[in-house]
């Protein structure tokens, strides 16, 4: 997610669950090709297993960027098929895709002839008056044709013309049915559903009803805890027990002593912790903390172990 999952962001909620797999923010393959921006790609080796998310619509562009993202590491590239922003449109990417499925196809199968790792699409039910019904059965076929196995499907349609990027995450109405019904017809297809998911028993629901994955993004940022702790035990079956955002809370004090002595700031990190208390006591004072306290001039580690101290006397 654009401007949330950046490589801070996964940091964190890696230490939350060791199993879920992690997304970078959309990289557009004209940055990393034409402008040379790899330093878009720096992530940690603690981040794995971890998707780059590229966008784009050129096949030759994308066959490029994919390669430098395997080069970098990651371990699956995705094209981006769902994001609806006027920017990215005017660049021929994102939901507008979803109109030209051959192309989709070239570029995958470019992508896929670039690189070894997964190469995996996201893709909404459709555009504008399209009829997710046909549209998006047929833009499943294109893909597989061209050698995609897994695809995540925003369940909802992007409107092109009226809605803000905010607005196409909210307004148009979810078909979770749809893609549950694209699944039975798409068997060999490994399909996961996004789109206003925010539980771990509405998404241990959907697996049991036959998908295969799910994708939480905005809870999954604001609750990181409710969502990533218990991941490993109830979703992927891993014995042992769930990771706590306390413990996520101490394991992150190296790393921000380490991104501070590099020339980084505090607020960079923090401001992806302050959900890590949501729903538990303390959490009020933990986010007024840390938003307030994490831009001052000479703010460190310091402030993240009073906050927490603060939580742990809410709690008591
Ligand atoms: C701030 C923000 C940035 C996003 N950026 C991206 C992006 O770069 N690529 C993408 O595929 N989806 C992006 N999305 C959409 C989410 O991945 C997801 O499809 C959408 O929020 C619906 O899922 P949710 O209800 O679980 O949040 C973004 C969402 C938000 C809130």
């Amino acid at each position: 997610m654009m401007d949330w999952t950046d490589r801070h962001c996964r940091y964190l909620h890696r230490l939350l669950s060791r199993r879920a797999l992690l997304y970078t923010e959309m990289v557009t393959a004209p940055a990393l090709v034409r402008g040379g921006a790899v330093h878009l790609l720096d992530h940690s080796p603690q981040e794995h297993p971890v998707a780059l998310q590229l966008g784009g619509s050129d096949p030759a562009e994308l066959a490029e960027a994919a390669r430098l993202g395997a080069r970098a590491g990651y371990d699956e590239i995705n094209l981006n098929c769902g994001c609806p922003s006027d920017r990215v449109q005017s660049g021929t990417f994102g939901a507008v895709l979803m109109r030209d499925p051959a192309l989709v196809a070239r570029c995958v199968a470019a992508m896929r002839a670039a690189v070894d790792v997964y190469v995996t699409v996201k893709c909404r039910i459709g555009v504008d008056e399209q009829d997710p019904e046909v549209v998006l059965p047929d833009f499943l076929s294109h893909i597989r044709e061209a050698g995609v196995r897994r695809v995540i499907i925003h369940a909802r349609k992007a409107w092109l013309q009226g809605l803000s990027p905010k607005e196409n995450r909210d307004i148009p109405p979810l078909d979770h049915d749809l893609v549950g019904q694209m699944k039975a017809r798409f068997a060999d297809l490994h399909i996961s559903i996004n789109g206003g998911i925010a539980s771990l028993d509405e998404a241990e629901a959907l697996l049991a009803a036959g998908l295969d994955g799910v994708m939480v993004g905005r809870a999954a940022y604001h609750q990181p805890a409710d969502i990533l702790c218990a991941a490993d035990r109830r979703i992927f079956g891993v014995p042992g027990p769930d990771t706590t955002p306390e413990a996520a809370v101490n394991a992150m004090l190296p790393y921000i002593e380490s991104h501070l002595s590099a020339g980084g700031r505090l607020n960079q990190v923090t401001r992806h912790m302050l959900g890590l208390f949501a729903g538990r006591p303390g959490a009020r004072a933990w986010r007024r903390m840390l938003s307030e306290g994490s831009t001052r001039p000479g703010a460190g580690p310091e402030l993240v172990e009073a906050a927490l101290a603060q939580v742990a006397r809410a709690a008591a």
